[in-house]
């Protein structure tokens, strides 16, 4: 695809940690990379803390960070999520987010094959 290397790398970058620091020691996160139809499809999962249903929707908000007691030693500005949606809009892409808590998350970007 084309698209900017710096952003994107922000991208990855804040899936990933956010993955190693929602994500309990002893844990599991997979990378996928895939290409469906047109889209390029790159997944990160984790199997860690989770995200309810009702914080799931505010997470790509400016500032949001979930109020769970278990959260609060987790630092951030809560900026990341919100960040990372403007960046793969700006590709024409998507993001979505699967999770359960207790159970763990996954993040879905999709981008087209080639921006012009
Ligand atoms: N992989 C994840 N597992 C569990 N919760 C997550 C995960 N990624 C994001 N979150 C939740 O979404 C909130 C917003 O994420 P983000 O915008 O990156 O802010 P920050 O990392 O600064 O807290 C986090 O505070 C956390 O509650
Ligand atoms: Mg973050």
């Amino acid at each position: 695809m084309t698209g900017d290397q710096e952003l994107l790398d922000q991208v990855w970058l804040n899936l990933l940690y956010n993955s190693i620091k929602f994500t309990p020691s002893g844990g599991m996160i997979r990378i996928s990379l895939g290409i469906r139809g047109a889209e390029i499809i790159v997944s990160i999962q984790d199997n860690g803390i989770g995200i309810s249903e009702k914080d799931q929707i505010h997470i790509f908000e400016r500032f949001f960070k979930s109020d769970k007691p278990r959260n609060r030693a987790a630092e951030g500005s809560g900026l990341g999520l919100s960040i990372v949606k403007k960046i793969v809009e700006m590709h024409d892409g998507r993001i979505e987010v699967e999770s359960e808590l207790r159970k763990g998350t996954i993040f879905t970007v999709h981008l087209p094959e080639a921006v012009e």
